[in-house]
């Protein structure tokens, strides 16, 4: 077996896979933010981001399929190692889970986990598979335009908020920085980068919701 199979095999391994891939989607979400805030500025504003983005077409596409391969790397590390957790083998974790004692976050990972990958199906559905010749920005105020919507979106925000707190801190229990003095902060820190990337996706989902004139 190859030095990078048996890193990867293994339970601490695993922590890593789960710590890199779940920073680079914490990136990825970071930079997706940021860009849709170009929808509280109007049509134009985000039709022009948006366009920006696809006159980039071929390497987008080659983002996507990276993107997705470490999403599904992410996922499928995430459901080895809970299994490994349900079957309580002594081995479980060469790293404790739970060092910062047992949060919302924690307790709720793979359940936070699901409720967000099924929001991303939904999400994949609404607005990368759109009709031929449909403009972005109708269809996402038609579909942020619906109640039903805004509350499904809200549901799947929620858990992400608790999925990325408790993500941030395993970040740093995986890297091995534990130590008591630190603790208090990073958990700081975790709550205030999930409550700010919830807040601003959150922000657009409701305006979109109480002005139906944002994006005409
Ligand atoms: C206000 C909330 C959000 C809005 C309005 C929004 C809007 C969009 C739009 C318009 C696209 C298509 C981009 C394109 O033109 O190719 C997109 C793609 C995507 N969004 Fe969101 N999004 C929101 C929140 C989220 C959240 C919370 C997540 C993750 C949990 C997410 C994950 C993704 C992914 C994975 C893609 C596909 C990536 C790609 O095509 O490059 N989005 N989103």
């Amino acid at each position: 077996m190859s030095w990078f199979t048996r890193t990867v095999t293994a339970s601490v391994g695993k922590k890593y896979v789960m710590a890199l891939t779940g920073l680079v989607l914490g990136a990825f979400l970071l930079v997706h933010a940021a860009g849709n805030t170009t929808i509280l500025l109007g049509r134009s504003a985000f039709l022009s981001y948006a366009g920006h983005l696809h006159a980039f077409d071929f390497a987008l596409v080659a983002i996507e399929f990276l993107l997705l391969a470490i999403f599904l790397a992410h996922v499928v590390t995430g459901l080895v190692l809970f299994m490994q957790n349900m079957w309580a083998r002594p081995e479980r974790y060469a790293v404790n889970n739970n060092a910062g004692g047992r949060t919302w976050g924690s307790a709720t990972m793979p359940y936070t986990g699901i409720i967000v990958f099924l929001f991303i199906l939904l999400h994949l559905y609404n607005f990368n598979f759109i009709a031929p010749g449909a403009v972005i920005a109708d269809v996402v105020a038609e579909v942020l335009g619906s109640p039903l919507y805004t509350v499904l979106y809200g549901i799947g925000l929620a858990a992400l908020a608790l999925h990325i707190s408790h993500g941030f801190w395993s970040l740093f229990q995986s890297a091995g920085i534990n130590h008591p003095k630190y603790d208090r902060f990073i958990k700081a820190c975790a709550w205030v980068i999930g409550g700010l990337i919830i807040a601003v996706f959150g922000i657009i989902v409701v305006m979109l919701l109480v002005n139906s004139n944002l994006l005409t």
